[in-house]
C-alpha cells in the first residue's frame, strides 16, 4: 500500500508547479491530474487495473515554451526517476528498430542512482565514523598486540597502586587525542596516504553480432567482478581523504540488491519518461510513405509496447512499463497528432496546447520563477560580494526587447531571455571583481537596457548572430 500523504492532489501539484512556470495552466493542471490518476488506479482493484488506460499526455507547443520544463518539474515534485529522450534520434541510422527500450534502462539507472544517494544519507553518520578510523589507523597505526612489558627494576619509588601505562594505554590515549583534533578539522591539511580501490575496467567493448545492450553489460558486470579490485596507494590531505573514504565506506554499507530491488520498484511506480520531437517521427506525407516515413513508422511500432505496458530488462532486473507515465512532445508544425498510427495516437488520449509566451509573460518569466534568471544573475555576483537589482521598467524593456527578437528573427521562446540577458550583463560579468569591486551595487534600469541592447534590436543582421 503507498502512503498518500506523500503524492501531492492536483491542486498541490499545480501549485508546486507555479512556482517555476508562468502561465501554461492547461498544461499544468494535465499533467498534475495524470500523476495523481497513477496513484488513484494503482489502488484499484488488480482486475480493475488492467482495464485502466493510463494518462499518458501529448504537449503540443513550439519551442521554449515550457514543455520540457514542465515535464522536468513534475519529476521532481513527484521525487519520480525522470529521462527525456527525442523520438527523432530512432531513427538515425544505426539505430534503426533498435534500443527504444534504452528509455527504461536509463530511467533505471536514474532510479537507482537517487535510491543510492538516498540510502548512502541515511548511513552517513556510521560511514563517518569508519572514515575516522581509517585516517587515525593512517596517522597512528594501531598496537596490534601488547607488548610485554619487562618489569621496571627500580619499580620501588612508583606508586604501587598505579599500573605502569602499557604500550597500547599510551597508543590508545595518543589516538583520542588525535581523533579529536581530525574531528575538529585541525589536521586538514596534513597529507596521509589511504588505499584507494579503483573500478577495475575490464577494458572490453567489442560488440559481437545480436549482441544486445543487456547482455553487454551482464559480460562487463561479470568480468568487472571477477578481477580483483585493485587498490592503489595516494597520498592525499585529511580533508581530502576524508572525501574519498566516506564515499567508499557508504557503499560498503548498503546493500546494493536493497538498492536494485527497490529502484526497480520506483522506476515502475513513479517514473516519468518524457518522449520530446515525437512529431519528428510522424510522417507528414500521410500515411504509408516510402524510405524516412517507414523508419519513422518504424520507431513509432517500436515505442508501442514500452507505452503500452511490456517488460524490460535491465541490468538490475526486470521491470514492467505499465505505470510508467509517459509525456511525449511536439512543435507539431508540419505533421499533426493526426499522422501518428493510430494505436500511438491512442496511448497518447490526452492533448494540451501550449500557449506562445506574450510579452507580459517573459515580464514574469524573468521575475517570479524560483530559478528566475534574474535570481540567477544576482546570485552569481552575490558570489563576489556585488549586489545586482533590476527594477519593473528594466525588466518590461528586456522582456519587450526578446519578444521583438523573437518576432523579427526566430521565435525561439523563453529561451531569447537567456541571449538577450547573457549580452546585456556580459561587460559587468567580466568586469567584476577587477574594475567593480567587492560591495558595489549595480542597478539595472531601463536606460541601462536600451544603451546595452537597442543597437541590437534595431539591426537585425546583428541581433541575428549576437541574441
Ligand atoms: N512558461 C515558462 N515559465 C518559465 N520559464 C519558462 C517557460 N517556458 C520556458 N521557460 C524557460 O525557457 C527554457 C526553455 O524551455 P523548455 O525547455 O521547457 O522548452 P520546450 O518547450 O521544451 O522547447 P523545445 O520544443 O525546444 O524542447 C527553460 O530554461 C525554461 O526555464
Ligand atoms: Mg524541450
Amino acid at each position: 500500500m503507498i502512503d498518500s500523504t506523500q503524492y501531492l492532489t492536483p491542486a498541490q501539484i499545480v501549485a508546486e508547479l507555479d512556482k517555476y512556470i508562468i502561465g501554461q495552466h492547461d498544461a499544468k493542471r494535465n499533467v498534475a491530474i495524470a500523476l495523481r490518476n497513477r496513484w488513484r488506479r494503482m489502488h484499484a482493484t488488480p482486475e480493475m487495473q488492467k482495464e485502466i488506460v493510463p494518462n499518458n499526455i501529448l504537449m503540443i507547443g513550439a519551442t521554449g515554451v515550457g514543455k520540457t520544463e514542465i515535464a522536468r518539474r513534475l519529476a521532481s515534485i513527484a521525487d519520480a526517476p525522470f529521462v527525456k529522450v527525442e523520438a527523432s534520434k530512432f531513427t538515425e541510422v544505426g539505430y534503426v528498430g533498435r534500443d527504444v527500450e534504452s528509455m527504461v534502462r536509463d530511467l533505471v539507472e536514474q532510479a537507482v542512482n537517487m535510491v543510492r544517494i538516498k540510502k548512502k544519507e541515511e548511513v552517513k553518520v556510521q560511514a563517518a565514523q569508519a572514515v575516522e578510523d581509517i585516517i587515525l589507523d593512517a596517522l597512528i597505526p594501531p598496537v596490534s598486540q601488547p607488548a610485554p612489558r619487562v618489569a621496571p627494576s627500580v619499580g620501588f619509588l612508583e606508586n604501587e597502586n598505579k599500573e605502569p601505562e602499557t604500550d597500547q594505554e599510551l597508543n590508545e590515549r595518543t589516538r583520542e587525542k588525535f581523533r579529536l583534533m581530525i574531528r575538529n578539522g585541525e589536521l586538514d591539511e596534513r597529507k596521509i596516504e589511504i588505499k584507494v580501490s579503483q573500478t577495475a575496467n575490464p577494458g572490453i567493448g567489442v560488440m559481437a553480432p545480436g549482441m544486445d545492450d543487456v547482455s553487454m553489460m551482464n559480460i562487463q558486470e561479470m568480468i568487472g567482478g571477477m578481477l580483483p579490485k585493485k587498490q592503489k596507494k595516494r597520498k592525499v590531505s585529511i580533508a581530502e581523504a576524508r572525501k574519498i573514504l566516506l564515499d567508499e565506506e557508504a557503499a560498503k554499507l548498503i546493500d546494493m540488491d536493497e538498492v536494485k530491488e527497490e529502484a526497480i520498484k520506483k522506476a515502475q511506480d513513479s517514473g516519468v519518461i518524457f518522449i520530446d520531437e515525437i512529431d519528428k517521427v510522424a510522417s507528414a506525407s500521410g500515411k504509408g510513405g516510402s524510405g524516412p516515413d517507414v523508419s519513422r513508422e518504424g520507431v513509432q511500432r517500436d515505442l508501442l509496447p514500452i507505452v503500452e505496458g511490456s517488460s524490460v530488462n535491465t541490468k538490475y532486473g526486470v521491470i514492467n512499463t505499465d505505470h510508467i507515465l509517459f509525456i511525449a512532445a511536439g512543435a507539431f508544425h508540419v505533421a499533426k497528432p493526426s499522422d501518428l498510427i493510430p494505436e500511438l495516437q491512442g496511448r497518447f488520449p490526452i492533448r494540451v496546447e501550449l500557449q506562445s509566451l506574450t510579452k507580459e509573460d517573459f515580464y514574469q518569466i524573468l521575475k517570479f520563477p524560483k530559478n528566475a534568471l534574474t535570481k540567477q544573475y544576482e546570485a552569481l555576483l552575490a558570489s563576489e560580494n556585488v549586489t545586482l537589482s533590476f527594477n519593473d521598467e528594466s525588466l518590461e524593456k528586456l522582456a519587450e526587447i526578446a519578444f521583438e527578437v523573437n518576432s523579427e528573427v526566430e521565435n525561439i521562446g523563453a529561451r531569447r531571455l537567456h541571449t538577450v540577458m547573457s549580452r546585456l550583463l556580459n561587460d559587468i560579468l567580466f568586469d567584476v571583481p577587477d574594475k567593480i569591486g567587492a560591495n558595489a551595487h549595480i542597478a539595472v534600469t531601463k536606460e541601462m537596457v536600451e544603451e546595452r541592447l537597442n543597437d541590437m534590436v534595431k539591426n537585425r543582421d546583428l541581433s541575428q548572430y549576437i541574441l
